[in-house]
């Protein structure tokens, strides 16, 4: 079919440079020893830093070789952009080393409608929304504003292309793989990496080929694939490993289709997941106006960049017919819990649950496409037809503006509201628990929706909201019907004038007849815009949520009589056992900080449990004043130490900082004077977080020794200054000195790299990015 299309826009600044990419790609395949490849290889390879430094032994192993990778854009969203952008601020560079955008989509609450809700949001948040459009003004970063829509679809519809690497700032990035690229979810630090054009340190994926036979049918949607692969993989599943898609029944599929089996890769815990570039895929390109786009990568696509090589390896291969495949429903609280569609009634009475739905849910990032919201508006004409409205409360979130519109005029939004709907902003809302949801509050009940992610209170906060995730025309139907048990495809609804009503299969449309339009196209970036550099950053100088970062200090210098050893550090306490990210930085309320150091310090460490009592979020002050108390919390006692001016050390367990790549669990310790963390293991992402914020991380040689360092006890490096004057020093020795004066020896080893190094001294990474320009 032909569909009308956006006009076609200039696409220099989004169109991957395919000819370097594949001439880096054959200099790599050379060294490789030619041997064929996958499609995520193929990306990901094409974009190594500096093959030669990373394939020193001529071998990529996956799933064990490090990667250092040169992305070619980021994207991030409004609540995690607030600490990249002051970090990157703190490097003092004048514009980002690659193109980037900033979306206003966290941060908007449901409550009654997209209008209303959207304008409370905007007072409620203005500070942080004047805060990021003044810094992507200063620095030349393309900034979507509050109503313009969710970060992934608007990456979908604007940035994602065949081949690309992309990082984008938030789990469910790889949606952007529906176009055959690699968008890998990532922390903080590393869209910071990304914005100062440092490399990004990737462990080399493993690969699992899902391989697609048959086709679609019936009420079986993409969607369904996905929570049938989750079932199979379980949460963990996926986890270090890329699932690259191939075989006849990829496509067929839409592309904003394999969008949706993309997006939801992350349920499985996938770094991203992949698909060869299709004809399907094409055809979005051009309608959303970047035919430019489409045509370089038929020119890739005819070299054989943008599929695997015939005989590609992968580490394993899972097969779906997906003529055979229904529906499925999973939950409640996780999305591995698949149950076919046929089978959930039956689950449900075994469960003992009450067989009744509190609401439906629609859209989001993982769900809002034309196709998607054509085939629930088909639904819901049949249901019309037959005089029959939705049960219980229906709310659609489209994902983008551009969606939103295109409803509108297509007379989608009419026919939605027609049985009952509300139309939410253009916001992730109720997904990311942006939901005031007051008359259910601490009540059993049902929600099924079409996104992706249904942990415990995610969407209303509510413990005892048992949530399940369902194709949007699942949920819709279920919507119309009110109970947990209907079966769309076998059962009818009862109709008040007598007789029962029985839906056809839901049919939708993949690309709009009369082309997408943009809508209010107030909300949306200059393309490509230069940085003016004269623009003031606001911050209010009472601001409770953001606050401009000061560089940290070197720990070398005139100041420190130690010269290039660490000053003598005080250990702060010995950390026992799990201490993840979320132990170091909690989440939950003190999310509203990430903008502001100082006041999300105060979580510090704060459900760490002590060594030394076993107690949690309890240390020890052993140098107190007569006026203070020897116990106090952690942070507590980190602030004595930094307002004494002693820097201080850590001692810790096994695995230190595992969990994710917060970079405020980096950045915390270090703005309270932390200087070093002694480990039994470190986690190796949080491990590098620590050495970009200034702080050593050192590994116990003898695990035991960690036993041997209390709080209050003061450590000093030997051999650091050998190591930093460029000697080969793979052991560090530190000296312990007790408090009753005894005095040890311990050696520990470090894996700091001749860069690292050169962070260390200067203070951070982004110091000595600043000493580089001044
Ligand atoms: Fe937003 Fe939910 Fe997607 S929080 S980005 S709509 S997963």
């Amino acid at each position: 079919a032909t569909h009308a299309t956006l006009p076609e826009r200039d696409c220099t600044s989004i169109t991957p440079p395919y000819a370097q990419l594949q001439d880096k790609l054959q200099t790599i395949r050379r060294i490789l020893g030619n041997r064929p490849l996958t499609l995520a290889e193929k990306i990901l390879y094409s974009h190594i830093h500096n093959p030669q430094e990373t394939l020193g032994d001529g071998k990529i192993v996956r799933g064990e070789t490090y990667l250092q990778l040169n992305p070619e854009r980021v994207a991030m969203q409004d609540a995690s952009a607030q600490m990249a952008l002051l970090q990157f601020m703190s490097a003092g560079m004048s514009r980002c080393a690659v193109p980037a955008s900033i979306h206003c989509d966290h941060l908007i609450q449901a409550v009654e409608g997209a209008d209303s809700d959207l304008q409370r949001s905007l007072v409620t948040n203005q500070e942080v929304f004047d805060f990021l459009e003044s810094a992507a003004r200063k620095y030349g970063i393309e900034f979507w504003k509050p109503g313009s829509g969710i970060i992934h679809q608007i990456v979908l519809e604007n940035y994602a292309a065949p081949g690309m690497l992309m990082r984008v700032h938030y789990s469910h990035t790889p949606n952007a793989g529906g176009l055959g690229m690699l968008a890998i979810g990532v922390g903080g630090a590393d869209a910071v990496d990304a914005l100062t054009g440092t490399p990004w340190e990737l462990k080399a994926p493993q690969i699992v080929g899902v391989h697609l036979r048959g086709q679609l049918g019936g009420w079986a949607t993409p969607k369904d694939l996905i929570l049938h692969l989750a079932g199979k993989l379980t949460v963990r599943g996926g986890t270090g490993r890329i699932l690259e898609y191939f075989g006849p029944g990829v496509i067929n599929q839409s592309c904003t289709g394999l969008a949706t089996v993309a997006n939801m890769g992350a349920e499985v815990g996938a770094t991203t997941s992949t698909f060869p570039y299709t004809q399907n895929m094409r055809a979005y390109l051009i309608a959303t106006g970047r035919a430019p786009v489409a045509r370089a990568a038929d020119e890739a696509a005819s070299n054989g960049f943008l599929a695997a090589d015939a005989d590609a390896q992968y580490d394993e291969v899972i097969d779906i017919d997906l003529s055979s495949l229904e529906p499925n429903i999973n939950g409640p609280f996780t999305p591995d819990l698949a149950t076919p569609l046929s089978k959930f009634g039956s689950f449900v009475k075994e469960q003992g649950w009450k067989d009744e739905l509190s609401a439906g849910l629609i859209g989001s990032c993982t769900n809002s496409s034309y196709q998607d919201m054509t085939s629930v508006a088909d639904l819901a004409r049949q249901a019309k037809a037959a005089g029959l409205k939705t049960k219980v409360p229906f709310l659609c979130t489209p994902g983008s503006e551009q969606i939103r519109a295109t409803m509108e005029r297509d007379k989608v939004t009419d026919v939605l509201e027609d049985v009952g709907a509300v139309v939410l902003a253009n916001a992730c809302g109720p997904c990311i628990g942006q939901w005031k949801r007051d008359e259910k509050k601490g009540e059993d009940n049902a929600i099924l929706t079409s996104f992706n992610r249904n942990f415990k209170s995610r969407n209303d906060g509510n413990p005892l909201t048992k949530n399940f995730l369902a194709s949007p025309t699942i949920v819709t139907a279920m919507a119309f019907s009110g109970k947990l048990s209907f079966n769309p495809v076998t059962d009818s609804i009862p109709l008040p004038s007598g007789g029962s009503f029985k839906f056809s299969p839901p049919r939708g449309q993949d690309l709009p007849s009369e082309g997408f339009t943009p809508g209010r196209t107030t909300f949306y970036p200059q393309p490509t815009p230069e940085p003016q550099p004269d623009t003031e950053i606001v911050i209010k100088p009472d601001s409770k949520r953001l606050e401009l970062l000061q560089p940290f200090g070197s720990p070398f210098g005139e100041h420190n009589p130690r010269g290039l050893e660490l000053p003598k550090l005080k250990v702060l306490m010995r950390v026992r056992g799990k201490c993840t990210t979320d132990h170091i930085s909690a989440a939950g309320p003190w999310l509203k900080y990430k903008g502001h150091l100082t006041n999300i310090s105060e979580n510090l460490l704060i459900t760490a449990t002590n060594d030394e009592g076993g107690e949690v979020n309890v240390a020890f002050d052993h140098d107190h004043s007569p006026s203070e108390s020897k116990i106090d919390t952690i942070p507590g006692v980190a602030k004595r130490l930094k307002a004494r001016n002693e820097p201080w050390a850590l001692v810790v367990d096994d695995n230190y900082g595992e969990g994710s790549a917060r970079e405020h669990a980096a950045l915390q310790p270090r703005f309270y004077g932390g200087a070093m963390i002694i480990a039994r293991s470190f986690a190796r992402i949080h491990e590098t977080n620590l050495k970009k914020q200034g702080i050593l991380p050192l590994w116990f040689v003898d695990k035991a020794d960690y036993l041997k360092i209390s709080s209050g006890d003061t450590l000093e490096t030997i051999g650091l200054a050998d190591l930093l004057q460029g000697k080969n020093q793979p052991i560090i020795a530190i000296k312990v000195t007790k408090r009753d004066g005894q005095t040890f020896d311990v050696p520990t080893r470090h894996t700091m790299s001749s860069d690292q190094l050169k962070w260390l001294r200067a203070g951070s990474a982004l110091n000595h990015i600043r000493s580089n320009i001044i």
